[in-house]
């Protein structure tokens, strides 16, 4: 039932590539276009709407801090992304114009339902992107993303989060064919980008052993740092999370930006920090995120890069390195997460913890 592996939650990290392309599958009419047919909301209603709150919590909440990214930049509306635990009780604004789109694994999360029935009684649209059939939260939405990730075991989400990645993506790219503010062909570019995706992970994947070895050098470190930017600071505060709830050690994820303003001031000899260096571009993202490694590493900090092929620029800052494949930096998290729960679940291995039932958690966290 493990696929040969000794936990659920490494079968499931390896099963990426599957989940992810299956995730893809079907979502293309014969012209091309996109289709997502459990969104039952007219292209009209869909026109109308002129803001959106991402409401989860945990892994899932920080798929929706991607999203808000990525809708945003294909979109042009706002995005606001929003804890469903906090978000019922700061008397939000909703209107019928407000798309809230309710992110959960389970289908199942006290805090998220909570969260859905409340919007629907401002009358706002709830969608759900959800990877359990028929739970709780897709039957009291108004439309559904399914992610076809298969059931997840493991606690920790692996790869529930990559395919929610997919379904954001997937609803970003839909509003903005039919909201018309993107071109077709610049929207077929990103699907098809994001269908080479499953090639990409099992890149990744195939790096496993360069992770596992460094999981080995850091066993016995109080804590971990995770630092990002845009797309990639979601993932550094997924990495610390991992971390978190697998391994229990102190972990804490950070914009790269903010260093400066307060975190710096943990850094010292040894302290191990990952970086998710964001791809080479036109913007000076990468430039910048280049700079706060070195300021780090200037501190006596040990920096983990995770960087794309090709980025010589990293080199001298980074005392391990790992490679991801080139892609666009907004579809970065789904390769960049990777190396960060195969760490975390061989650091807790070694530490000799139940990495598929860490200690105080539930699977699905059905109080609020
Ligand atoms: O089932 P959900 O996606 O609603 O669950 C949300 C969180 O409880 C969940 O992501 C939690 O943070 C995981 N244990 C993370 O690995």
């Amino acid at each position: 039932e493990k696929d040969g592996h000794d936990w659920f939650m490494r079968k499931e990290i390896f099963e990426q590539p599957r989940a992810v392309a299956d995730s893809l599958l079907g979502r293309r009419n014969a012209a091309g276009r996109l289709q997502l047919d459990e969104v039952r909301l007219s292209d009209e209603e869909l026109r109308d709407i002129d803001k959106v709150i991402v409401i989860a919590c945990g892994t899932s909440f920080y798929a929706g801090m991607v999203a808000k990214y990525a809708i945003e930049h294909w979109c042009r509306i706002p995005v606001e992304v929003e804890l469903a635990s906090e978000f019922r009780y700061r008397d939000p604004i909703l209107t019928r114009e407000t798309l809230v789109v309710a992110i959960s694994q389970s289908g199942e999360t006290a805090d998220t339902l909570q969260a859905i029935r409340h919007a629907r009684t401002q009358r706002s649209k709830v969608l759900a992107i959800c990877n359990s059939n028929g739970s709780t939260i897709p039957r009291e939405s108004d439309a559904v993303i399914y992610t076809h990730a298969g059931p997840e075991i493991g606690v920790a989400s692996t790869k529930g989060f990559l395919t929610q990645l997919v379904a954001c993506y997937l609803l970003g790219l839909y509003l903005a064919q039919v909201k018309g503010t993107r071109y077709n062909d610049e929207i077929a570019q990103v699907v098809d980008q994001l269908e080479q995706m499953p090639a990409h992970i099992e890149t990744v994947l195939g790096q496993a052993d360069q992770v596992y070895a460094l999981a080995r050098e850091f066993v016995g470190t109080p804590s971990v740092l995770f630092l990002g930017r845009h797309a990639g600071y979601p993932v550094a505060l997924e990495g610390a999370l991992k971390l978190k709830e697998l391994a229990y050690i102190h972990a804490e994820g950070f914009a790269a930006g903010e260093l400066k303003h307060g975190p710096i001031a943990l850094v010292d000899d040894g302290l191990p920090i990952w970086c998710v260096v964001p791809p080479r571009g036109r913007d000076q993202l990468h430039e910048k995120m280049v700079s706060g490694i070195q300021e780090v590493r200037a501190r006596g900090a040990r920096t983990i890069c995770l960087a794309e092929e090709g980025d010589t620029a990293i080199e001298p800052y980074a005392d391990e390195l790992i490679r991801l494949p080139k892609v666009p930096v907004l579809l970065q998290p789904l390769v960049a997460a990777v190396p960060l729960q195969l760490f975390a679940c061989e650091l807790a291995t070694l530490m000799g913890h139940d990495v598929d039932m860490p200690r105080n958690l539930a699977k699905s966290v059905t109080v609020e």
